[in-house]
């Protein structure tokens, strides 16, 4: 159990009314916003018959599953099932959710209740995400520094750095960018970060050779 927030994310990335695929640990999870912004994190599969509820759609305050519509509220309590529109769903019927919270323009979740708000980052923001075929050691090796989240200036441009473990070789990397930063210095944070991606994934290769 991670009971310390994980970047999971950018808000930017999943606006009002979507769903999305995400992972904690070695989890697949499916992260999405009601229609009034509210966001969660939950397991990505539907208790149904296992279709991913990240491919599903949302209707208001609820998301649906894909495959034969079962309807989930907030809490991932079911709350409607079309083919007995009847029935009131049993109690039973819950997507485990796990803790979400938004700092910075960052999704963060953990598994079970974090002691402390997640990190925010004073004058930055979510920019950019990109996955990387390399470790988050590596990662953090391109970026010169140690840990999952690093300052760090990427081209001319000052970033945060959050870096997310996705397996053995496989790493999310969230970049935050400075709120007063100039479009042109967003496109260098995006060539740097680009670069940096080659440079992490080239040194895996070297390792791996
Ligand atoms: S698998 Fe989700 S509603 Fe049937």
């Amino acid at each position: 159990m991670t009971t310390t927030w994980t970047a999971a994310a950018l808000s930017q990335d999943v606006p009002a009314g979507t769903a999305a695929p995400g992972r904690l640990g070695d989890r697949d999870l499916a992260i999405w916003r009601s229609a009034s912004g509210k966001i969660a994190a939950w397991a990505d599969r539907c208790p149904h018959r296992g279709m991913r509820l990240s491919h599903g759609f949302v209707r208001g305050e609820a998301l649906s599953c894909i495959y034969h519509g079962w309807r989930y509220g907030q809490t991932g309590q079911c709350i409607k099932i079309p083919a007995h529109p009847g029935l009131e769903p049993p109690d039973a019927i819950r997507v485990p959710a796990f803790a979400v919270a938004e700092a910075s323009g960052v999704i963060w979740v953990a598994d079970g209740a974090p002691a402390t708000a997640p990190p925010a980052f004073e004058g930055f923001t979510g920019f950019r995400s990109l996955q990387v075929d390399a470790p988050a050691s590596v990662v953090a090796e391109a970026l010169g520094g140690k840990g999952d989240a690093i300052r760090a200036a990427l081209g001319p441009t000052p970033a945060v750095a959050l870096i997310q473990p996705l397996g053995p070789d496989r790493s999310g990397l969230h970049l935050l960018a400075p709120l007063s930063a100039a479009p042109e210095a967003l496109d260098a944070l995006s060539v740097a970060a680009e670069d940096l991606r080659r440079r992490a994934e080239a040194g895996q290769k070297g390792r791996a050779a």
